[in-house]
């Protein structure tokens, strides 16, 4: 059910990919369906190159022969399409379930626009059920998460901190660094806590995405909600 969504909120996205465009590629199964949408496209004529966020998109986007480029040959990207995990009222989002927030979060900044296509289930009146994504050096990571509690503590926040794991073993980013999943219930002040966590030695880049996007489309089972600042 929600891959249909997923699926419709992609079509609506493909709309606003206009020829000679720049793009900023996101990841995650939502930007998947972009993804195959956006190669039928290429096939068909359309002149865009990509700046991919993962490893995963790269190689998807490879194998649909989606022509790639980088951002240091570009400068700066005309639009970025990505998902992401929660979103808010205020188009505040959480991101990074997929670990890729470092990456996407360099790609947004970059970018005009950034448009979010999700599923109805992400949309939330406050952010913080999902658990906020950390991305941490593994150098004395432990300290560095301990440090992570203690300031948020000061500023009226607890609750739990949990290191990634995938199949048994530490999950590691494409960059090569950890990720501390934290959960700390409804955050009222997002932009605060988004601050908070990047101003900690350790700290690479946290999953709060904030004045960063510009529009979000929302899937339903047949329709759209499109949602603009
Ligand atoms: C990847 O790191 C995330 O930010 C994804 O954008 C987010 O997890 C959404 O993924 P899905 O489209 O798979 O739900």
């Amino acid at each position: 059910m929600s891959q249909k969504m997923k699926i419709v909120a992609a079509k609506e996205a493909i709309k606003y990919v206009k020829n000679n465009m720049k793009l900023g590629l996101g990841t995650g199964s939502t930007v998947d369906e972009f993804l195959k949408l956006l190669s039928v496209e290429v096939k068909n004529g359309l002149n865009i190159l990509g700046v991919v966020t993962s490893e995963k998109t790269k190689v998807l986007s490879e194998s649909l022969r989606i022509p790639l480029t980088t951002l240091s040959d570009v400068k700066d990207l005309d639009l970025t399409i990505d998902g992401a995990d929660e979103v808010d009222p205020d188009l505040s989002l959480i991101k990074g379930g997929g670990g890729a927030l470092l990456r996407e979060k360099i790609i947004a900044y970059n970018s005009k626009e950034l448009i979010i296509i999700a599923d109805k289930t992400k949309l939330v009146s406050k952010l913080g059920d999902f658990m906020i994504p950390v991305e941490v050096s593994p150098y004395e990571h432990e300290a560095t998460s301990s440090r992570i509690m203690q300031k948020l503590d000061e500023i009226g926040y607890n609750g739990s901190i949990k290191l990634r794991q995938y199949e048994g073993d530490i999950f590691v980013t494409d960059g090569g660094n950890f990720i501390y999943d934290i959960s700390i219930g409804l955050v009222g002040e997002p932009y605060i806590i988004e601050q908070l966590l990047n101003s900690i030695p350790g700290v690479f880049e946290n999953g709060l995405f904030i004045n960063l996007t510009t529009k979000v489309i929302i899937g339903n089972e047949n329709a759209v909600d499109v949602i603009e600042r």
